[in-house]
């Protein structure tokens, strides 16, 4: 039996350290949680990093580390605080988050953050090389490593590899500022198939590579001397049985023993029991709109003074990359926002925004999803949005009204949500109105449909396929040479 290996920056577990006990905690982010589900199944090994700099522990320290994520499948490469530094929060995540998400006013050319990508990026295609069997596959993940593939496939040509990008792909026109253009596309070629979630970022990297590359490409095959490489869009799926059967726990739980959160939201309900949850849970980053829709909240509550008692927005921000200081700059920015909302219209029995800066236990979210009346999710920009999914699936007697961005890859799975344009706060505020004032059967049509379509296709359909597409690709290779 072939096995498959993952291969991504951020692994399914991250290191927390108390009172010097070291432990495993699950890892945020759509990535991370998308692929804990089904990676068990590849029996393969997953490499990545560890998310913490390794002149932060001991040697014996990083050695427990090691064995613990051994122990989950995991094979680790480390990083030096330099590395976390030029690599993580440099390259990855000052150059090529804010360019692929469209925010070119953030993005830092720095050559040195470059020459630290490439070196990470070496490091984790030689780790991978050395786990390989004759044979295996190998999944590479998202826009920390898109030189692996090539680095991979350089040395071990015989490997058929598979890349994933969990962010947009830019257009043309915004991917050609990067100094590095030539070599990433180089980077992701080294593939043999690259997967996006929609067909617009597939479109945008195929013109990219006919523009920089002038390579022939018929349909989605781009032909290169001696290989082929298929690009196609796999829209991410999420765990829909785990979110669905936990939330319906979570409503015959909750009958017996409240957890803390319950018994908080509770409290609001007292005061005022016709009052209703709109929801957001998002990783505190700016491609998120998390001012937009705390202004269009804002907008909303000064239009429609009759809902200043009646309507909460519970705003669960995780804490992410807050080294890089546009993040820190954003934190900032929400917290004053968060301030001034709920001094304007808040009293002592009212709170219009209940923020949260941490992130939660997966029994917590799904709380959260089954109590809330609205999600409202704003995105200026983002390749998925993972949480949208979650709040559909957790939806046990299929009311509930989805608010979407239209900025996001989800919304093409998503077409019977209120979809709006984050930068319209007049139409997020009207979308609110009508989402607390859409009617039960209108809420439970629209859920059914939506909630019909993600069963079909969740994270293990979504895998399956790819890797189908993967053995396909394998078999076209053989048959091309
Ligand atoms: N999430 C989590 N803990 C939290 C909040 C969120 O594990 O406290 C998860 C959430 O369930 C979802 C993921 O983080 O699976 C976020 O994925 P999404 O695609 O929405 O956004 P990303 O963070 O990948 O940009
Ligand atoms: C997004 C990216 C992932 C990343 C996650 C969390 O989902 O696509 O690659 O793992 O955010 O970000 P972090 O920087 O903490 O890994």
């Amino acid at each position: 039996m072939n096995k498959l290996h993952i291969v991504s920056n951020r692994l399914p577990f991250s290191i927390v350290t108390q009172q010097d006990q070291i432990s495993l905690k699950p890892s945020v982010g759509g990535l991370a949680t998308g692929m804990k589900s089904v990676y068990k199944d590849f029996e393969g090994r997953w490499i990545g990093w560890p998310g913490v700099a390794t002149e932060d522990f001991s040697a014996s320290d990083f050695e427990k580390i090691d064995t613990m994520l051994q122990k989950e499948g995991c094979e680790t490469v480390p990083l030096s605080s330099y590395e976390v530094e030029t690599f993580y929060e440099g390259f990855c995540n000052r150059t090529i988050w804010p360019l692929f998400h469209y925010f070119n006013q953030y993005v830092d050319y720095s050559p040195e953050f470059w020459e630290s990508y490439v070196k990470v990026n070496q490091k984790f295609a030689d780790k991978t090389i050395e786990v390989i069997d004759d044979g295996d596959y190998v999944w590479v993940h998202d826009y920390q490593l898109m030189l692996v593939p090539g680095m991979i496939k350089k040395k071990r040509p015989d490997i058929i590899i598979g890349f994933f990008l969990h962010i947009p792909f830019p257009s043309y026109e915004v991917f050609r500022f990067l100094p590095w253009r030539n070599e990433i596309l180089e980077g992701l070629l080294g593939a043999d198939l690259v997967g996006f979630h929609t067909y617009d970022y597939e479109r945008h990297f195929l013109s990219s590579v006919r523009r920089l590359f002038g390579y022939e490409i018929s349909f989605n095959r781009i032909h290169i001397e001696e290989r082929i490489v298929l690009a196609d869009a796999f829209p991410m799926g999420i765990d829909y049985d785990k979110f669905h059967n936990a939330a319906l726990q979570t409503i015959s739980k909750t009958l017996r023993e409240k957890s803390q959160l319950h018994q908080e939201l509770e409290k609001v309900f007292f005061v005022s029991p016709e009052r209703k949850l709109i929801l957001s849970i998002d990783r505190l980053d700016y491609s998120k709109g998390i001012p937009h829709r705390l202004r269009a909240f804002e907008k909303f509550l000064e239009k429609y003074p009759e809902y200043r008692t009646k309507a909460t927005l519970v705003m669960l921000a995780v804490p992410s990359r807050n080294s890089v200081p546009q993040y820190q700059q954003l934190k900032r920015e929400v917290e004053e926002l968060v301030g001034r909302i709920n001094g304007l219209y808040g009293s002592v029995n009212y709170s219009p925004v209940w923020y949260f800066y941490r992130s939660l236990p997966f029994e917590n979210l799904v709380e959260l999803y089954s109590m809330s009346d609205v999600a409202l999710l704003t995105p200026v920009r983002d390749g998925m949005n993972l949480v949208a999914k979650e709040y559909v699936a957790s939806r046990i007697n299929q009311t509930g009204v989805m608010i979407i961005s239209e900025m996001t890859g989800v919304v093409k799975e998503m077409a019977e949500a209120i979809v709006i344009n984050p930068n319209n706060e007049d139409e997020v505020a009207e979308a609110i109105k009508q989402a607390l004032e859409m009617p039960v059967d209108e809420q439970r049509a629209r859920m059914a449909v939506i909630q019909n379509r993600l069963k079909r296709y969740d994270v293990f359909k979504w895998a399956e396929q790819f890797v189908a597409s993967l053995k396909r690709i394998a078999q076209i290779q053989r048959d091309f040479i």
